[in-house]
């Protein structure tokens, strides 16, 4: 159970709040596992009244809570929360949120604990920092605790996180500092540890001497939605690769940690972004796919181009898909590709790790070893959560016929009961103190150092690989079929 505490929102009328935010927190209240003091403080400019801004969260938790509303829940639960108005760089709000803090401490007995998280662009995290600095919010008293949870985009680049760090860190220790990769909380990515070392058949085998190659897939069918200048200015491999894909790898290629506290698995983790190879641009010319979508159809349904979206630039030459090969320079992995894809508008969402495994002597069954296939192990993260893994058999009957079949494991079925949302697993484990779900300072920077290379190859060459356009609904360019292609090897069919 995580201790008392206050918990403040800032930008607290953004999206996040509303979609994530509360119903996280009202989920793990119905769950019970919510301490009976805890305040949630939301700050932000609109003008809003308590009340108002508990019958908006109310319907919002209505429609995007994973457990529906439960009215009698909610009246308990909405008691807690409370909306302080303020501009971000008004000083003198911030000596009224330290002062309403110190209320709240007593009337609810929330022990001067509190997290701060920044829902806000990070071109506001400097002055809402410095502020709180002002007012000493940063500093918990004796016996108690200030941590900070950070959204991303942390950063755009590795000199621009550098500097990010460096004015979260002026104001909060570094083991105060919560950044969130949502891919983290969500259940199946933190079952990969559990996958890999609670069980002993996988590991001896998880090694460049059983494994051909891994492929890490996150698709999804929606397009930039209402998000045209943000992702103008990101892209997929910045908004999707840097932090959720290779955080993915990490936990997948990562030596087993000699504890599960916070810093022995995150530094096993970093060891894997330090042996990225790093890409030189004619490597990325060879490796790197980028697409955008044109017009197509999902589902059934018209969609527009990329380029026809909201507040998108009409010759954009951003990014909506990346497929790209990359190593993992260490003895484990050696000569292991990792074939990592990620597209918006494809034909179907769904996020998964593929390991596959060589193929075995083909002497018995099939002369022709490619003639019986290799066994394939695949984590899905989402949805239908879940692992299986192909194997060969004997089809029934007279004659020797092998074929595939899958043994299969499904959360819902084995557990019975839905999985809790990435942010409920996040926002209790940052109430408890533990970071182990949270990226550190060196793994986003390490992460940006690679990311980067492929980024100036693309953006500071003055002859660019080319951006290849691919229809929405389709699984992207032709060309990302090529890249495996070219190593006797196809993307997985999901
Ligand atoms: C976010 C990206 O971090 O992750 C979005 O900014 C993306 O572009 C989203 O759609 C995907 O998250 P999930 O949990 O829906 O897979």
């Amino acid at each position: 159970m995580p201790q008392p505490c206050t918990v403040v929102i800032f930008g607290a009328s953004g999206d996040l709040t509303y979609r994530k935010l509360i119903p996280a927190l009202y989920n793990i209240a119905a769950d019970g596992d919510l301490p009976a003091a805890l305040s949630v403080v939301g700050f932000a400019r609109r003008e809003k009244t308590d009340e108002g801004f508990r019958q908006e969260l109310r319907e919002a938790v209505g429609k995007f809570s994973r457990q529906g509303l439960n009215a009698e829940l909610w009246e308990s639960f909405e008691d807690r929360i409370f909306y302080h108005r303020s501009e971000f760089s008004d000083l003198e709000g911030y000596q009224r949120l330290a002062e309403r803090l110190e209320e709240l401490d007593q009337d609810r007995n929330t022990q001067g604990n509190r997290l701060f998280y920044l829902s806000v662009a990070p071109s506001e995290f400097g002055g809402i920092l410095e502020k709180l600095a002002a007012v000493g919010l940063n500093k918990a008293k004796e016996g108690s605790w200030a941590r900070v949870i950070v959204e991303k985009p942390f950063g755009t680049d590795l000199p621009s996180a550098e500097s990010l760090n460096q004015v979260v860190n002026d104001v909060f220790r570094e083991k105060d500092t919560y950044r969130i990769d949502h891919y983290l909380g969500k259940e199946t990515a933190q079952n990969i540890m559990v996958l890999r070392f609670a069980n002993s058949i996988f590991e001896p085998l998880w090694n460049h001497r059983y494994i051909d190659h891994i492929q890490i897939t996150a698709a999804e069918p929606l397009g930039v939605e209402a998000r045209g200048p943000y992702y103008e200015s990101s892209g997929a491999l910045r908004d999707m690769v840097q932090n959720h894909l290779l955080q993915l790898l990490c936990l997948v290629a990562m030596e087993p940690p000699t504890d599960l506290t916070a810093d022995s698995v995150r530094d096993e983790k970093v060891k894997v972004v330090r042996a990225l190879r790093a890409m030189t641009p004619e490597d990325v010319a060879h490796d790197v796919v980028r697409g955008q979508y044109a017009a197509g159809s999902i589902n059934g349904k018209e969609v527009l181009a990329y380029r026809a979206e909201d507040r998108v630039d009409p010759q954009s030459m951003t990014e909506t898909y990346v497929a790209l090969k990359v190593h993992v320079d260490n003895w484990r992995w050696a000569d292991v590709p990792f074939y990592v894809r990620v597209g918006k508008r494809l034909p179907k969402g769904g996020t998964e790790i593929a390991i596959q495994f060589k193929n075995a002597p083909g002497v018995l069954f099939n002369k022709d070893t490619s003639a019986v296939g290799p066994n394939v192990l695949v984590i899905r993260i989402q949805p239908d959560e879940g692992i299986s893994l192909r194997i060969q058999a004997k089809r029934p009957g007279a004659s020797l016929r092998v074929e595939p079949v899958k043994m299969d494991f499904h959360y819902g079925t084995s557990f019975g009961k839905a999985s809790p949302e990435a942010y409920e697993r996040l926002l209790l484990d940052a109430m408890s103190g533990d970071a182990t779900l949270f990226a550190r300072r060196d793994e986003v920077e390490g992460a940006w150092k690679f990311i980067d290379l492929i980024e100036q190859a693309w953006h500071q060459n003055p002859k660019p690989p080319a951006l290849c356009p691919y229809p929405a609904g389709s699984w992207g360019p032709p060309e990302a079929d090529a890249l495996l292609e070219r190593d006797g090897r196809a993307w997985r069919r999901m």
